[in-house]
């Protein structure tokens, strides 16, 4: 797929399949982040991406709490990919930086036969204890970093919908 293809044709998915993702396909996704611009190039964007199914439930769990449903956020999407931003860094770029990382492994999981849908609250979710735990069992300190968002990634289940009527006067070209 080229990559405006890719771009134009890329939708967000809420019906996935229970199939897994292999690792390959996961780390082809994050590289794509981690390779997306960052402000003076501090890369400040970190990439977790979660399979293990109760810790999967769990922040689902979280999620639902936050928005207030009681249905899945995820949409069953067997991975979700958390991406954070250190704030270590005196740079006010942060979240620019991680959603520019989101965007790009969005592109990325398209182009490879994935889909993938923006869930957002991860800056909520970095209050609660599991997401704390989850760093520190990772050896990062989570007070480093602000919650940008998470993808819902798997497989779509269903055919992917067409993009909405763009409105109109937003595109100008000034000569
Ligand atoms: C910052 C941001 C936050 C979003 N949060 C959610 C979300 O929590 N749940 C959800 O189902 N979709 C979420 N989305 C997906 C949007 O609803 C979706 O991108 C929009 O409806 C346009 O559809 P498209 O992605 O298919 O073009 C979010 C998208 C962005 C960019």
């Amino acid at each position: 797929m080229d990559a405006l293809t890719c771009l134009m044709t890329r939708r967000s998915v809420r019906k996935y399949k229970d199939t897994p993702v292999s690792d390959d396909l996961i780390e082809q996704i994050i590289d794509a982040g981690l390779y997306a611009a960052s402000g003076m190039g501090m890369q400040t964007p970190t990439v977790i991406a979660i399979t293990n199914k109760s810790l999967r439930n769990e922040i689902a769990k979280i999620n639902a709490e936050i928005l207030g449903v009681s249905s899945d956020p995820f949409y069953g999407a067997p991975v979700i990919l958390m991406v954070v931003s250190s704030i270590k860094e005196q740079q006010k770029t942060n979240v620019e930086d991680g959603s520019l990382c989101l965007g790009n492994m969005m592109l990325a999981a398209h182009a490879l036969g994935l889909a993938t849908c923006w869930i957002n609250r991860c800056r909520e979710g970095m209050e609660y204890p599991c997401y704390q735990e989850l760093f520190k069992s990772l050896s990062l300190d989570p007070k480093s970093f602000v919650g940008v968002g998470h993808l819902a990634l798997g497989y779509a289940d269903g055919s992917i919908s067409n993009a909405a009527v763009r409105k109109n006067d937003r595109k100008f070209i000034v000569h």
